[in-house]
């Protein structure tokens, strides 16, 4: 591996960005890392300004969707500190979704000294609200150009950066569709893969039209089995457990999700991974016995949900009751800012740019 080469911009574009209204992956920080994968080894890490990409026509990313990404962010604390939320978790998802993909892992070293030393440049972008936070997008896709399905043999390793606020500003409304269907068993549910999202988008386009924020997946072989909704996964808090779908392969298995579990089983809630049928779901909602649903993601953090719809039955939830949601939220949030002390070592200091070797 050469060593990293770092060409900065002429002139910030920081200064003409307000940090109280920023919409949600619109605008984008001055740099990018890349780093290119030529077959054997990852070659030729690099900073520089952001800028366009020239893609060829055959370029085999576009015909057969080997790409895939990762979503986390950086904070900065009312000190001043810059935080990552969890960086080698994602590292080792990333490389989790590129080998069933069929695409080369990425050192986990040096995924997170890119992070350090491209955030660590970045460190003006972060907006100092809590709440708010740089968005870290890596990604990898296939560099080949070549029409013909096979794996490509050479990649391209990227990650930019953006400012963001919070993603949904009020509880969500999710829909649930029996005709369509996210994810089965053997399939790529659990990578994050390019294209696990554009085939929600369809299903997605139709539950907006009805009103409602999400699709809320169910399962493709029984069709009754409650999945993860868009970029989140879901908790129903019922009087006696707290249960997340168990992540079996068509489930993303969401960082955010995990911190959730270790925070309220830390509380003593009782939290429980396994699987849950929307029958069973719609059962405890007619007796009085589900509390409150809510979302979790790096991008939402935690979104509370207000109604779930399945066929002619909607589920209403009522905002007293959302105290599990809230907790979760409080106790990322705080940490993230440094209002409450990390004592799970969740987040790591980014330090002045480190030396990729
Ligand atoms: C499909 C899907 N499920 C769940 C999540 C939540 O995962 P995390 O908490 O790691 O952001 C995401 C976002 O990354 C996602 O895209």
């Amino acid at each position: 591996m050469k060593d990293l080469t770092i060409r900065l911009a002429e002139e910030s574009r920081v200064s003409k960005v307000d940090f109280t209204n920023l919409p949600f992956g619109k605008i984008i920080s001055d740099h990018m890392f890349e780093m290119d994968f030529d077959g054997k080894n990852w070659v030729n890490p690099r900073i520089s300004p952001v800028t366009h990409m020239q893609i060829h026509p055959m370029n085999m990313a576009l015909h057969y969707g080997q790409s895939i990404f990762e979503g986390m962010k950086a904070s900065r604390t009312k000190d001043g500190a810059t935080l990552l939320f969890r960086p080698e978790l994602h590292a080792k998802r990333m490389n989790a979704s590129a080998r069933r993909m069929c695409m080369p892992e990425i050192p986990e070293d040096i995924f997170i000294k890119a992070i350090h030393t491209l955030v660590g440049i970045e460190q003006d972008w972060i907006p100092p609200y809590e709440g708010s936070a740089l968005y870290i997008r890596p990604f990898m896709f296939a560099t080949d150009d070549m029409i013909g399905v096979k794996p490509s043999d050479t990649f391209r390793f990227m990650i930019i950066c953006l400012p963001v606020g919070p993603y949904y500003p009020r509880p969500i409304k999710l829909w649930i569709d029996p005709n369509y269907t996210r994810a089965a068993m053997g399939g790529v549910g659990e990578a994050k893969a390019a294209g696990n999202y554009a085939a929600a988008m369809y299903p997605t386009k139709l539950a907006r039209e009805k009103g409602f924020d999400q699709v809320l997946w169910i399962d493709a072989r029984f069709n009754k089995l409650v999945q993860e909704v868009g970029t989140m996964n879901i908790f129903f808090v019922f009087d006696n457990e707290i249960v997340t779908p168990a992540t079996l392969g068509t489930i993303l298995k969401g960082i955010t999700r995990q911190t959730a579990i270790e925070i309220l089983r830390e509380k003593g809630y009782v939290v429980n991974e396994r699987e849950l049928t929307i029958d069973a779901v719609i059962d405890k909602y007619h007796k009085g016995e589900l509390l409150e649903v809510f979302g979790t993601g790096t991008a939402a953090v935690v979104a509370n949900v207000d109604e779930i719809r399945f066929n002619d039955i909607s589920m209403t939830f009522q905002e007293s009751n959302w105290k599990v949601s809230n907790t979760v939220r409080d106790v990322i949030n705080c940490v993230r800012f440094g209002t409450m002390p990390d004592q799970q070592g969740w987040t790591v200091q980014v330090k002045e740019p480190v030396e990729i070797s």
